[in-house]
């Protein structure tokens, strides 16, 4: 009867555990490895678990024999009257140097309070042992961190540095490669970004000045600052007027100039100073032009 039970589920445990597989590679989003997984991969994979459970098995066979023939063996000496220490109750002895309750007679302390007597135990090894390794533990702390300084065990002062400058390397890293996937779809307006509308307003001072005024006021270029754009007044429109130019008009295209990401930085700056009324104002051209919400 007994047997039987264990072969239904142990069978019952493969089944569940190669539906759940099943199941994990049905259900697993697209690009995941699951989903990628080939036949051979997979058979691979189901060999794998079962040669593991096949070695489980045996384990828990030798493990049950071992102590199945130890049991018989003990049994026996102790018919025999002889006193065996395992290995286990020795190292326990050793760690914790315990008085057997029939020799406490010898730790006893004399003082009696009240019949409360004392016992003068001996401080348990394991705990002596984990006192001393704190002590080493310190020494070794205090070296690396301290003394020797070594970089890969840096203070936490040093370590938040360290990350920080990772973090920026890959900001810059990500900027690197946003900035020229940038188009009048993708483009953003980055005004809350310090560095980005600093950086247009660098740019537009050294490009475009000469046309739009220092303020945007306008010039032979159209004024900046008002609601009324001839080419549209949202970062998409503004984006594209300033990549592909007005060539007619005058006004250059600057893809070949500027990178997208520039672009996206002088554009914003533009929005940044919308409705700031500067002297000298250019008369409105064009449609106004109102956000959208
Ligand atoms: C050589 C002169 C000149 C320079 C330099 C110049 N622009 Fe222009 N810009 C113009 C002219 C002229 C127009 C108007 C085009 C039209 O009438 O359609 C214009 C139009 C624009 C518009 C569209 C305005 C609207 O009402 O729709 C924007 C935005 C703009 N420029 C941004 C810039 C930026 C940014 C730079 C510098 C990177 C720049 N311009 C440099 C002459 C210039």
């Amino acid at each position: 009867m007994k047997t039987k039970f264990f072969n239904k589920s142990i069978l019952a445990f493969f089944a569940t555990f190669l539906l759940g597989l099943g199941y994990a590679g049905a259900q697993s989003p697209a690009g995941s490895s699951m989903q990628k997984m080939t036949f051979e991969e997979l058979l691979i994979l189901v060999l794998l678990i079962f040669s593991i459970a096949i070695a489980l098995v045996v384990l828990g066979v030798i493990t049950f024999a071992v102590l199945s023939i130890r049991q018989v063996v003990m049994k026996d000496l102790e018919t025999r009257g002889v006193k065996v220490e395992t290995l286990w109750g020795s190292m326990m002895k050793s760690l914790t140097r315990v008085v057997p309750v029939e020799k406490e007679a010898d730790i006893l302390l004399d003082h009696n309070y009240d019949g409360i007597r004392e016992l003068d135990n001996h401080l348990p090894p394991w705990w002596v042992y984990m006192f001393y390794a704190t002590i080493a533990f310190a020494g070794f702390y205090m070296f690396v961190y301290h003394v020797v300084e070594l970089d890969s065990f840096p203070l936490q002062g040093k370590e938040y540095e360290v990350q920080m400058a990772s973090a920026a390397a890959q900001i810059a890293e990500y900027k690197k490669t946003m900035g020229n996937s940038i188009d009048e779809n993708t483009v953003k307006f980055v005004g809350k970004d310090k560095a980005a509308i600093a950086n247009g307003k660098d740019i537009f001072e050294k490009n475009c000045v000469t046309c739009h005024g220092k303020n945007m006021e306008g010039g032979v270029g159209p004024n900046l600052t008002d609601e009324y754009w001839l080419h549209g007044g949202s970062i998409n429109e503004i984006f594209k007027t300033i990549k592909q130019g007005v060539a007619s008009k005058g006004m250059i295209a600057w893809e070949k100039k500027l990178r997208p990401g520039d672009i996206q930085d002088v554009s914003s700056y533009i929005l940044t100073l919308q409705g700031t009324k500067p002297a000298n104002a250019k008369e409105p051209q064009g449609e106004k032009y109102t956000p959208k919400k």
